[in-house]
């Protein structure tokens, strides 16, 4: 978890006591649910200030998810694009191998987290809201290692698509709830999460898979998914005995980028890219992911961001190749680094991100989740552009597996 900060005009004090990040932020929730709000505030103050709190969860995310994952020279990719650009260009490609957590995802740091923190308030259910499932099952996942029922409400569209990972939660003894309600995607099964946490407060904790929500769920898996940069800053140091010139992410919400950003936000020589799912390119009205590139500010999901909306502030559904980048908003962290400009948002389409996915199956012998395969596209673009000595490190925030049939269909092959 985070130090706390000494220094000032640092990019990461935030949020205020009221949950902002400038301008974003905050909790616009109905008024039943304040009381629950409060009470998870409460007790993750309280968590954060007991190392026994630390401990268990770094306990768990050595022996149980397997960290620290590794940090990877890609050296065939770093030798391809050397190969097409001019000489002394062509940076150096790193990748933060967090798709070899347990769960094939990052998802699984800020589960922990939040499970044991619903222990310490005496919650005995769990619910989450899922969009391509992998916050799903690594939802499912804690709660059966912590015995603790868990209904994840996941749009019927998802279920439809995203089907290994739907029979992945229910082998691991969850209800997965298909929501039928707007456009059955990501925004919808957030919102009937949020209506079924305000009818079952007593017993029940909402475990949010990104950097949205109501304050404190911004900062606090934030807090979590920090363990990424974390590591990584000590890895580069142990490697290259400096830190990166670049990070690149890709974002839905936001959590993986936010994490691998947070604990390089002050180190001024430090780029960051965060890179949203263009879809079917942003010029289009409703063919992307983009709210940072494409959308404006608005609320949803109790705080205040960029969303797509339409010229009546009517929220418009995302499109992207890959489910867990389709969400119309992004964590309000990102609208306030976008709006003072210290980490560059940029996207990737859908054909970019594929080709990044199959060069990267070719070249290191990884199959990425199509998520960070939009990272990897914007790689594929700057490290040519860079001097040879730039290091540039790269989230790989999650495995293929769950993507292989979307891609097979999109490439034309069979099962
Ligand atoms: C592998 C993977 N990466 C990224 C994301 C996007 O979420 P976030 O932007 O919060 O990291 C998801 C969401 O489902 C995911 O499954």
């Amino acid at each position: 978890m985070n130090t706390p900060l000494t220094r000032p005009n640092t990019y990461r004090s935030g949020p205020d006591a009221a949950g902002k990040f400038g301008g974003f932020g905050g909790r616009y929730v109905a008024e039943t649910l304040m009381p629950l709000i409060l009470e998870v505030e409460k007790a993750y103050a309280a968590a954060k200030k007991d190392p026994a709190f630390d401990a268990e969860w770094r306990r768990l995310l050595t022996h149980y998810v397997g960290r620290p994952s590794p940090l990877w020279f890609a050296e065939r990719v770093t030798g391809h694009l050397r190969a097409q650009a001019a000489p002394g260009l062509g940076a150096k490609v790193y990748f933060k191998r967090d798709e070899l957590n347990h769960t094939g995802a990052h998802k699984i740091n800020a589960v922990l987290g939040q499970i044991l923190l619903a222990k310490r308030m005496g919650k005995k259910r769990i619910i989450a809201e899922t969009g391509a499932g992998q916050h799903g099952v690594a939802t499912a996942t804690a709660c059966a290692l912590f015995d603790l029922p868990c209904t994840v409400f996941m749009g019927a569209v998802d279920v439809a698509r995203q089907q290994p990972n739907v029979f992945r939660m229910k082998l691991l003894g969850a209800e997965v709830v298909a929501v039928e309600s707007g456009a059955a995607t990501l925004k919808d099964a957030m919102n009937e999460a949020l209506r079924h946490w305000v009818a079952h407060v007593e017993d029940t904790y909402y475990c949010i898979g990104t950097v949205a929500g109501p304050h404190p769920y911004p900062a606090m898996v934030r807090d979590f998914q920090s363990v990424i940069g974390e590591e990584v800053r000590a890895q580069m140091m142990e490697a290259e005995g400096r830190l990166p010139d670049v990070l690149v992410a890709a974002i839905g919400g936001g959590s993986n980028a936010m994490g691998l950003f947070h604990p390089f936000l002050d180190d001024a020589g430090v780029r960051m890219f965060g890179v949203e799912a263009g879809g079917h390119g942003i010029e289009t009205v409703t063919g992307h992911a983009a709210s940072l590139t494409g959308g404006r500010p608005g609320v949803l999901h109790g705080n205040r961001t960029y969303l797509l909306q339409d010229e009546n502030g009517q929220i418009l559904e995302g499109h992207s190749i890959s489910a867990g980048l389709d969400y119309p908003g992004v964590g309000p962290e990102h609208a306030w680094l976008h709006e003072l400009g210290r980490v560059e948002y940029v996207n990737a389409t859908d054909e970019e991100a594929l080709s990044a996915f199959q060069l990267c199956a070719r070249l290191e012998g990884i199959i990425p989740a199509l998520e960070p395969a939009h990272a990897l596209a914007h790689v594929l673009k700057l490290a040519p552009t860079l001097p040879a000595e730039t290091l540039i490190v790269m989230n790989m925030c999650g495995r293929g597996d769950k993507d292989i049939f979307t891609v097979a269909k999109l490439l034309g092959e069979k099962f």
